[in-house]
């Protein structure tokens, strides 16, 4: 049950969107239900310097069936309440998925319960699928989102009711969890699709660079041309998926954007 005289902070990661449309939802439900909620872009925080008087809440996407190395950094460096001698610590996370997940619940419980946080519920919640999207499908992605917010509600009134569970399943879910750690398998995903530039198209407006969560675009004023430098990228899709042009590609040309929310909305949540 989370505790009412708490504040909660959330933090999300969100490439295309869906994450922090859900992000948005917990807060608005948990507000309306007297909670002060504060939402917290993980890039733009260090995970050791959190505030251990509040409860902690944490969004992100799956990926690779697990989740991207943002976000495995940002968990792996939360300070350990058990450590520091807080027993009351409470966490709770959501992540969102295409389809399937890996099981990745269970190794971030683990790394958490290691460090003394009190792991109160975890949920996983359906969203439009963000990568290699062949066609929009308008209709099928407005029912995904309605069921998506609905779902997030749901796990927000379990969570101030004490009804929610954070399940694990040992082994199966610790294995597939690893393959997302593996810096291979993220060089490889770089190596067979890499991000191009239409520079036909591309109007400089250097939105990627400024919404890139690795700083892996720049302008380069010599060639009048915007540089991707793979090497940081975590194929999050943001640049891809918010060019207001459309111009960057990757893979078979005419991949569909995927925007869980509206470029100012996302834009807005990343002004340090
Ligand atoms: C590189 C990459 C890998 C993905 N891997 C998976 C996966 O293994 N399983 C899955 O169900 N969805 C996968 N997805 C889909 C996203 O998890 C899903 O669309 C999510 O809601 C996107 O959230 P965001 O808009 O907040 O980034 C992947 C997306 C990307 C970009
Ligand atoms: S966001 Fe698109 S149009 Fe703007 S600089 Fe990047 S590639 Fe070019
Ligand atoms: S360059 Fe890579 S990390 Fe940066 S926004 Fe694009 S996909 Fe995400």
């Amino acid at each position: 049950m989370l505790d009412k005289g708490k504040e909660v902070d959330i933090y999300w990661f969100s490439g295309t969107g869906n994450t922090l449309l859900i992000a948005q939802t917990l807060e608005n439900f948990l507000k309306t239900n007297g909670f002060k909620v504060n939402l917290k872009a993980m890039e733009k925080s260090d995970a050791s310097q959190i505030n251990l008087s509040r409860t902690l809440g944490l969004a992100f996407p799956v990926a690779e069936q697990g989740t991207f190395p943002l976000v495995w950094d940002f968990i792996k460096g939360l300070p350990s309440p058990g450590k520091l001698g807080i027993r009351d610590m409470e966490v709770f996370m959501v992540d969102t998925k295409m389809v399937y997940s890996g099981g990745i619940k269970g190794p971030i419980k683990k790394i958490l319960r290691k460090k003394g946080f009190q792991t109160q519920g975890a949920k996983e919640i359906v969203m439009p699928n963000n990568l290699m999207k062949k066609k929009k499908q308008p209709e099928k992605d407005r029912l995904k989102i309605e069921k998506g917010k609905m779902a997030a509600e749901q796990f927000a009134r379990n969570l101030i009711s004490g009804k929610v569970v954070w399940r694990d399943i040992p082994i199966y879910s610790d294995l597939m969890g690893s393959f997302s750690k593996m810096e291979f398998n993220w060089k490889l995903f770089r190596n067979i699709f890499p991000l191009k530039v239409d520079n036909e198209i591309c109007t400089r407006c250097r939105l990627c660079e400024k919404n890139c969560p690795t700083e892996s675009w720049r302008f380069n004023k010599e060639q009048n041309r915007m540089i991707w430098t793979k090497d940081e990228c975590i194929y999050c899709l943001r640049c891809f998926s918010y060019c207001p042009v459309q111009a960057i590609s990757y893979g078979k040309k005419g991949y569909v954007q995927n925007k869980g929310v509206s470029s100012g909305v996302i834009g807005r949540f990343l002004k340090s």
